[in-house]
């Protein structure tokens, strides 16, 4: 992200909106702050425009190695690409070393509104490395961390402010560990002086690094962390986030009460696989609306990803989904053609196709 490539992104990419303001919309009508999650290989900016489309009001990046990040144009280049007119996004990085996180916070913060530090990935190269969930066990690592990305940050005249047009936040997202005491201590060490913390928000995935991501997310665990650190710092749930009329949290306050901001003390929802299938999920449809396809394959159009991860993403979208309710835009037949394309022209032609026969209506893909 160096100054030729802020020449070809131009002047008008420069984000201007920090993010708690966005929380604070959000808490003025007690209402989540939508957000997208970080999925390696999946959270493009095609995908992140659509979700966008669809009432996501904050997306992360992939999780991006800040060493590589770093040290070469060419991983910049392929790793984050945002556009003229880009939505609020939180950049990622897998990172061990203050001065490698900070490094990547400055190069990424003239194009994206926040940045984030991994501190959940269970992959077992990832904690090798002593990145990802291993960090768990570093708390006064990920201080050091976040504390010299606030520094490097300010240094460049990024601010904290969130009034201000330079105001950038820093984040972090973490898994809950065994015993849950531990990961008390990790969120207090990481906020430090609750009147001037070094983190923004934390997202909290309620599940330990062993957990499988079929066994139902710890909510005994959340509503803990919940109601300790939710009025210090603004919280996001992440984890089984299927549906907007079924979510995986129970209110505070009366059983049949709607979970909300006010009753879970957690301020903003963000869903993986939920949204890989349903784009459209906040914006309360159930299943993957066709109109959700016709807007990724137009993003796919001008934000290009390889023919491969197209036919990914449309698979999920056309398949039975996470959510309660069924309605599968394919059958597996078709989804199996569509996997077998090889080429884009095809991709497209088939969706259309699939699209007039499902609907009766002509299909719009074709069209961009
Ligand atoms: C395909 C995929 C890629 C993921 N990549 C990342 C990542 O880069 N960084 C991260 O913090 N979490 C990553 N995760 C974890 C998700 O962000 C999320 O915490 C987890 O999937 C639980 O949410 P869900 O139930 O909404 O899927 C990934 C998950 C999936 C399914």
């Amino acid at each position: 992200m160096d100054s030729a490539r802020s020449e070809t992104l131009g002047e008008g990419v420069c984000p201007t909106l920090h993010p708690l303001k966005i929380f604070d919309a959000a808490r003025a009508s007690d209402r989540f702050v939508y957000t997208c999650a970080p999925m390696v290989r999946y959270g493009k900016l095609a995908f992140r425009q659509t979700v966008h489309e669809y009432g996501v009001d904050l997306s992360w990046t992939p999780m991006i190695l800040s060493k590589e990040f770093n040290r070469s144009q060419v991983a910049r280049d392929s790793d984050f690409t945002t556009s003229r007119n880009p939505n609020p996004t939180i950049v990622q990085f897998g990172a061990n070393d203050p001065q490698e996180f900070s490094r990547s916070a400055t190069l990424a913060v003239p194009f994206a509104n926040g940045v984030d530090l991994n501190c959940g990935c269970p992959q077992s190269w990832a904690c090798a490395s002593s990145l990802g969930a291993a960090l768990m066990d570093k708390r006064e690592l990920v201080r050091d961390m976040v504390a010299e990305a606030r520094e490097a940050l300010r240094r460049d005249g990024w601010d904290r402010d969130r009034e201000s047009k330079r105001g950038r936040s820093v984040s972090v997202k973490i898994r809950i560990q065994k015993d849950l005491r531990k990961t008390v201590d990790f969120i207090n060490t990481v906020i430090g002086n609750p009147d001037e913390p070094l983190v923004d928000f934390i997202t909290i995935h309620p599940r330990t690094r062993s957990t499988p991501s079929t066994t139902p997310i710890n909510t005994e665990a959340l509503a803990l962390l919940a109601s300790e650190f939710g009025g210090k710092i603004p919280l996001f749930l992440s984890g089984d986030v299927f549906a907007v009329s079924s979510l995986p949290i129970p209110s505070q306050t009366a059983e049949d009460d709607a979970p909300r901001p006010s009753n879970t003390n957690i301020a903003g929802l963000m869903a993986a696989r939920g949204l890989l299938c349903n784009p459209a999920l906040f914006a309360d449809h159930p299943t993957c609306p066709w109109s959700a396809v016709e807007s990724f394959m137009r993003n796919v159009a001008r934000a290009p990803i390889p023919l491969r991860l197209v036919q990914y993403h449309l698979g999920e979208m056309c398949g039975p989904g996470m959510g309660a309710e069924k309605g599968a835009l394919l059958d597996k037949k078709e989804r199996m053609v569509l996997h077998g394309l090889e080429s884009m022209l095809d991709v497209v032609d088939f969706m259309d196709e699939m699209r007039s026969l499902k609907t009766g209506r002509a299909g719009g893909l074709s069209r961009f």
